[in-house]
């Protein structure tokens, strides 16, 4: 039920993405299961560390498993959250303070509305970006206090934590000039995933001097060093290793929630970090 490799999950990796900014990856028709409690996972990284094509690589993993796994984005996943997204992706007049709420706010009707209920149904969660962004960017990044992001993030989440959050870790002075490079990633609202619906304007943080991005990487290396929520995955390999890595942590995790641990036994590779 559960094997050991992710290649086998097959392409393509990204599903649409809803005018919401989720994207059901529910239960096949001809298998499902429930697991006996919920699993939250989330995603963080700098810009183009391919977080979001992971997300959703493993999203589509999960569904073709028959599990009911849901993947929303941040800001995003709500109609409020979309709004907000469409806002804070852009508007360069806005201040720090303002931002952090404006982000603080998109978390909190996600997390109400979505994360929170679906995992009491049980369900998997996989959010594309969470609490963490926002220390890593308003934080480490705008230099906002580290004190009142995380009294926003409880007001925002409850305290709410993930099972799991996957660092993406990339120098930016490589993805960056992916990004800039690859106009399309902006431009074609037709690529699905992680770029559909922003608009061309919408690059405001890619925009940011290369030393915002260093203090974000160092920012998010220095949370990854605190708790055992955290997976850290060099982000420079080929995407199937990354997605290897990634489910060498998502396995047991659902073994541990009573998916079937048969296929651990046989030996399959999984591909070294
Ligand atoms: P992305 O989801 O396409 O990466 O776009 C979200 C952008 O917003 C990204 O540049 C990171 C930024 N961001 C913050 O600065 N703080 C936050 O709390 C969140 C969720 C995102």
């Amino acid at each position: 039920m559960i094997p050991n490799d992710a290649n086998q999950s097959s392409t393509p990796v990204q599903p649409d993405l809803m005018s919401n900014g989720t994207a059901q990856a529910g239960a096949a028709p001809h298998q499902s299961f429930k697991l006996t409690k919920g699993l939250f996972i989330t995603f963080e990284g700098g810009e183009g560390a391919g977080k979001t094509t992971q997300a959703s690589r493993l999203a589509n993993r999960l569904k073709e498993l028959g599990l009911d796994a849901q993947l929303a984005r941040e800001p995003g996943g709500t109609a409020l959250g979309e709004q907000i997204r469409s806002i804070v992706k852009r508007d360069t007049r806005i201040g720090t303070a303002a931002e952090t709420l404006l982000f603080v706010a998109a978390r909190a009707q996600l997390v109400s509305e979505l994360v929170k209920p679906r995992l009491r149904r049980k369900s998997i969660v996989i959010v594309d970006r969470f609490v963490d962004s926002t220390i890593a960017y308003q934080g480490y990044g705008r230099g906002m206090k580290m004190e009142h992001i995380a009294t926003l993030n409880q007001i925002a989440t409850g305290g709410l934590t993930p099972d799991l959050t996957v660092l993406l870790d990339a120098d930016p002075n490589v993805t960056l000039s992916r990004v800039e490079t690859t106009p399309t990633l902006i431009d074609d609202s037709t690529i699905k995933g992680e770029r559909s619906g922003d608009r061309a304007d919408e690059r405001k943080f890619e925009r940011e001097p290369l030393s915002f991005h260093e203090k974000v990487r160092q920012g998010y290396q220095e949370l990854a060093r605190d708790g055992k929520r955290w997976c850290v995955i060099r982000a420079d390999q080929a995407q199937h290793r990354v997605a290897d890595a990634i489910w060498k942590r998502v396995r047991p995790l659902l073994i541990e929630r009573g998916a079937d641990a048969e296929p651990l036994t046989r030996k399959q590779g999984v591909s070294s970090e």
